[in-house]
Order: C-alpha cells, then structure tokens, then sequence
C-alpha cells in the first residue's frame, strides 16, 4: 500500500471509507488484501474521487474475483445494450444517452432496483461483491441505501433465530417485479426468470458472522404455505431495515461504492427521472450455491 490505504467506518454498524488508494491502477496485493478485509468487517466500502474508465472498473473488479455474467438479469434486448458486456447499466439511459421514456418497459423493470434486495439473489450461484461507480449523479435524491443483514440477524430473539434457522427461500425477478404490478412475461422469459433456492440464513465464509439472506425477490419458503413465507418475509424485512441498520449513500460524482450482497441488503431511491442518472455496475461472481437446486424436473 504505497500510498497507505486507511479506512474509517462512517456508520454505528457498518460502512467504512477508504483512502489512499487509486482503484484505476493496478492494486498490489496489499491493497487487494486490504480491502477484502474491510468488506469482511464493513460489508460496504465507499472510495471518493475514482474517476474511471469501463475498463478501468472491470480490470479492479477482477481483483476479486470472476466477472459475474449478466444474462438473465433483465428484459433489455442486446440491440438495445449502452454498455459493454460485463457492464451491468444501473442509468435511466438508453442506447442514444437520454432517459428512457416513461412506459419503456426497461425503465418499468428497472424500478424494481428501489426494492430492498441482494444482487443476483433469483441465481443459483448469487453475486459476491456489487462495484458500483457514479458517472452522473441525479440532481434530486437517487440515494442508494444499505441494510446490514448481520446486525439484523443478530438482534433477531431466539425463538426467530431457531424458525429460520434451516428455511429454503425461492427467488425469482418475477417475484420482485410481480409485486410492483409487472405480471406479463414472454415464455422465453419465464424460463430466464425461474426461481432458484436460496438458505434464509447465512454464514460468511471468512468471518463465520451470520446474516438474513433477504430480498424483495424472494417470493415463497419450501414447505410453507405462500401467505405464510410472505408475512414471515415481510417482518423479516421490516426488521431487517429500521434505521439502525440503514445507511443512505448520497452521491458525488466518481465515488465507488463496494458491497457485499452475502451481507447487505440495498436499494436505490426515487429520483428525477427527466435527468440523467448514469452508474454503472460490475459484478464479482459468487463461489457457491447456498442450497441444494430444485432438481430437472
Ligand atoms: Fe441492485
């Protein structure tokens, strides 16, 4: 760490800003090690002032791991891509750089984003790290907020702990994107957007700390009646996101925001949608399903 990396946790639980480190170079491994241990510890890390190119984000990402493949994640048509492949576009931008009108479907299914939810939960090998970098912030709100799924976890009482313990969720975008009205799919989307299995409870590999693996695409419990598993989600998730386990991240243009999706919940906030809002996503693949799939039928 030549320029002497430090961190300094901004939030009661969570969150910690980093500097003295410049993610458009090449990362030494110290800085490598440095910061996977300030996600181990604060889930979140915020860095200021990276002003990067695509490829500058996707080579810093590599750092951490494979780049996740974002097919599957969403209705945009390959045509209609801005972005490189393995770019995710978190904007409100089409192909010609102005936001999209208002009854595009993309932006409809893009508003799902404002729900609470975990990266990639709706795969079978969900997302690790989310790398998120502000190319052109909003001028009213577009927030991003952080709910810390330990702490929440951790304040659960122990009949709670012993329920959830072993439950199975299924996740889907059709779940998320059904909850907001959007019921209509093509069949090829359908087969995209079938659920996948996911533990309700799980433990970091590392630091053994374990967290409520939530998302608004979880829409069903294996062995439980559908209203059943929703109420449960719902309090879970009204637990999981009172204030004390909350941060909101305002934006400056050129931060890079790092989370751990095995650990933090997140959403982004409503926002002028007339002006451009671009921020741009790379994805660090996940090592390992955390349950067993639903077998071929
Ligand atoms: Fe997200």
């Amino acid at each position: 760490m030549a320029m002497g990396a430090s961190i300094r946790q901004i939030h009661p639980v969570f969150v910690g800003e980093v500097s003295g480190i410049d993610v458009t170079r090449p990362l030494s491994a110290d800085d490598v090690k440095a910061i996977e241990a300030g996600m181990d510890r604060y889930a979140v890390l915020v860095f200021h002032e990276q002003q990067l190119t695509d490829e500058q984000q996707m080579a810093f990402t590599l750092s951490f791991g494979a780049i996740e493949d974002a097919r599957g994640g969403n209705v945009t048509k390959p045509e209609d891509r801005r972005l490189a492949v393995g770019m995710n576009d978190v904007s409100n931008l089409g192909r010609d750089g102005q936001p999209l009108d208002r009854e595009s479907r993309v932006r409809l299914f893009n508003l799902g984003n404002m729900l609470w939810h975990s990266d990639s939960s709706f795969r079978a090998i969900p997302a690790k790290y989310s790398i998120l970098s502000a190319r052109v912030v909003n001028p009213v709100g577009g927030n991003t907020e952080f709910a810390d799924m330990r702490a929440a976890y951790d304040e659960l009482d122990v009949a709670t702990k012993t329920q959830i313990e072993d439950l199975v969720c299924e996740h889907s975008l059709m779940y998320s994107r059904g909850s907001l009205g959007m019921l209509d799919y093509s069949d090829e989307e359908r087969a995209m957007f079938r659920p996948v299995r996911q533990r309700l409870v799980r433990t970091h590999p590392v630091t053994g700390r374990r967290s409520l693996y939530l998302a608004s695409h979880a829409g069903a419990i294996v062995g439980m009646p559908m209203p059943e598993a929703r109420i449960l989600l719902r309090d879970l998730t009204e637990h999981a996101t009172q204030p004390r386990f909350v941060y909101a991240h305002v934006w400056r243009r050129w931060d890079l925001v790092i989370w751990d999706n095995r650990q933090v919940m997140h959403r982004a906030r409503r926002y002028d949608e007339t002006q451009p809002r671009d921020m741009r996503r790379t994805t660090v693949a996940g090592e390992a399903p955390t349950t067993a799939q639903i077998g071929a039928a």
